[in-house]
């Protein structure tokens, strides 16, 4: 099955990037153009068989992409749905008037910011991450879509770690492919 596919190749990495820390590194997926595949095929097909029938219009029209990993698969999830991609960014990296807001990661403290008016009010958004921990950042990049009046529909990870218990406490549901401990 894709799933069993996907997870076999996530590989992970003991006190990185700090002491007590087990990072999951996703980029071995990314690695083999079939596993790449699927994993974004499985992303699709779980939008497009299930997100979209949330929203009102039946179309999902922005894709957020959160720093930096998530810019590796919303930009190609938003083609496939002829949706927009939008990135929410590290503070003071995006040009041009922005939204921010602050959050907290399992590891530090950080403000994300979005473009003003990349969203336009009333549109159906999905935001996606590599990984879910504490959820800061996604809900951060939740209220940023709030902010510009868009109505998040799904937040889509590869990994939710389970731990952090952080997927039911975001505005809209979190779907993961993999769950880890
Ligand atoms: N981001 C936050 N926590 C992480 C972890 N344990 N592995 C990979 N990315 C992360």
């Amino acid at each position: 099955m894709d799933v069993e596919y996907i997870k076999d190749q996530l590989t992970f990495h003991r006190d990185f990037p700090k002491k007590g820390i087990v990072f999951l590194d996703i980029f071995p997926l990314l690695r083999d153009p079939i596993t790449f595949e699927t994993l974004i095929t499985h992303f699709v097909h779980h939008v497009t068989s299930y997100t979209i029938t949330k929203s009102p219009t039946r179309k999902i029209d922005v894709i957020v992409g959160l720093d930096a990993r998530g810019f590796l698969l919303g930009p190609i999830i938003a083609l496939r749905l002829g949706a927009a991609f939008v990135p929410v960014r590290k503070q003071g990296k995006l040009p041009g008037p922005c939204v921010g807001a602050s959050y907290e990661k399992e590891y530090g403290v950080d403000i994300f910011e979005m473009q003003e008016n990349a969203i336009q009010p009333g549109q159906s958004v999905i935001v996606i991450d590599d990984l879910i921990a504490t959820g800061g950042s996604a809900r951060a990049a939740g209220e940023l879509v709030a902010k510009q009046g868009g109505k998040t529909l799904e937040y889509l990870f590869i990994i939710e770690l389970m731990f952090f218990r952080a997927g039911t406490k975001l505005d809209a549901p979190a779907y993961s492919i993999v769950q880890s401990d």
